[in-house]
């Protein structure tokens, strides 16, 4: 049947009713991707949970849609957040087909290049602070407290975990059970909270049971290992460049609760994981998703996840938001050659002989 978009599908787990305006981008309903390669690698039935394929191209869409539909109808005329890119553009999006003015603050020179073309092309007014995503948070949440009329639509919205619980369900629902794992990127820490809340309502109605959530860090993002704020954050994955995660304590609950635990992965491997997953198994995820790859990789060569156990990795945003990394990381660039058909012939049919 034709999908309805995410608060038609799920209406019966969230919180709309009537007066909710029915807003929709199509967003959920994405693929849940075998991953062939590395399961035959590992000897374990490892999926990918490609949210690149929502329509701003990031998770960020499933609870976006949902907390501009209740600020909508809660009377707001302006949406504002902070954000590393993605939260914007989903925003400016929504907003916009929704008839909301937007305002989003980003950190300077940290958003990748399609994320920012985004929120500029969906009419968002845009402010760049020479701060780090944690101090524009704090900005952003003082201006929604003392202006009626303009919600804060960062993950901090309690509407934005509901939309994003959904992706819970849909793992289970194409598995018919949860997986035995699912491994997923932690910045602000919003979206491991939404998935193990997801989790546990849906087994709560349909007995699908629960998986362990291994989340993943940015090494030198890692306040939640680290269990210490961290001032200046960096890494090559700006999406989860966060050094005081705003969902802290929901998702050392959502670890805890579920006997998973959360670690952190270098950009070395993250860029691995990056670069490998495109190759091997045909699937563009940004930097910051690959977080999740990493962190699956290493916790099955250390035993942290068993031989024939069912993993999901959540591939959060996709490789197509931040053509920078991918150009510069690549080690395999564009073969350059004049115009000349001999000469183009000859270096293809080369190709194949080695
Ligand atoms: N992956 C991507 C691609 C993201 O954009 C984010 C967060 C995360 C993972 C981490 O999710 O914050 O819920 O733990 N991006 C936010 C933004 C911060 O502004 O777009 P989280």
């Amino acid at each position: 049947m034709h999908w309805r978009g995410l608060i038609e599908e799920y209406k019966a787990y969230l919180p709309v009713d009537d007066d909710t305006p029915r807003l929709t981008l199509y967003e959920g309903g994405t693929p849940l991707i075998r991953l062939d390669a590395l399961s035959r690698k590992f000897e374990a039935e490892l999926y990918a949970k490609v949210e690149g394929h929502n329509p701003t191209g990031s998770f960020k869409d499933r609870g976006m849609v949902m907390a501009v539909a209740k600020a909508k109808e809660a009377g707001a005329h302006t949406v504002i957040c902070a954000s590393t890119g993605n939260t914007s553009a989903s925003a400016a999006a929504y907003a916009s087909r929704a008839g909301l003015k937007t305002i989003v603050v980003v950190p300077e020179g940290k958003i990748a290049l399609g994320k920012l073309a985004q929120a500029m092309m969906y009419g968002a007014e845009i402010i760049s602070i020479q701060g780090n995503f944690d101090e524009a948070l704090k900005v952003v949440r003082k201006i929604a407290e003392k202006n009626d009329g303009i919600t804060l639509v960062n993950s901090v919205n309690p509407y934005r975990l509901e939309g994003q619980k959904t992706a819970a369900f849909e793992i289970a629902e194409v598995l018919g059970t949860a997986p035995d794992y699912l491994t997923i990127p932690v910045g602000n820490a919003g979206n491991i909270s939404a998935y193990w809340k997801g989790f546990k309502e849906y087994d709560a109605k349909n007995d699908s049971g629960l998986p362990k959530i291994y989340g993943f860090e940015a090494e030198g993002a890692a306040a939640i290992v680290n269990d210490r704020v961290i001032e200046q954050p960096e890494t090559v994955a700006t999406a989860i460049r966060i050094g005081n995660p705003a969902s802290w304590s929901l998702a050392v609950e959502a670890r805890d609760e579920s006997g998973g635990l959360i670690e952190s992965v270098t950009d070395e491997e993250i860029l691995k994981a990056y670069e490998m997953l495109a190759a091997a198994e045909g699937i563009f995820a940004e930097p910051g998703s690959n977080a999740s790859t990493a962190g699956m990789i290493r916790a099955l060569e250390e035993g942290k996840i068993e031989k024939g156990a069912t993993v999901v990795a959540v591939l959060t945003g996709n490789g197509l938001k931040d053509p920078e990394t991918a150009m510069e990381q690549i080690i395999k660039k564009p073969k350059l050659l004049p115009n000349d058909e001999g000469q183009i012939i000859d270096y293809i049919e080369g190709l194949g002989e080695n």
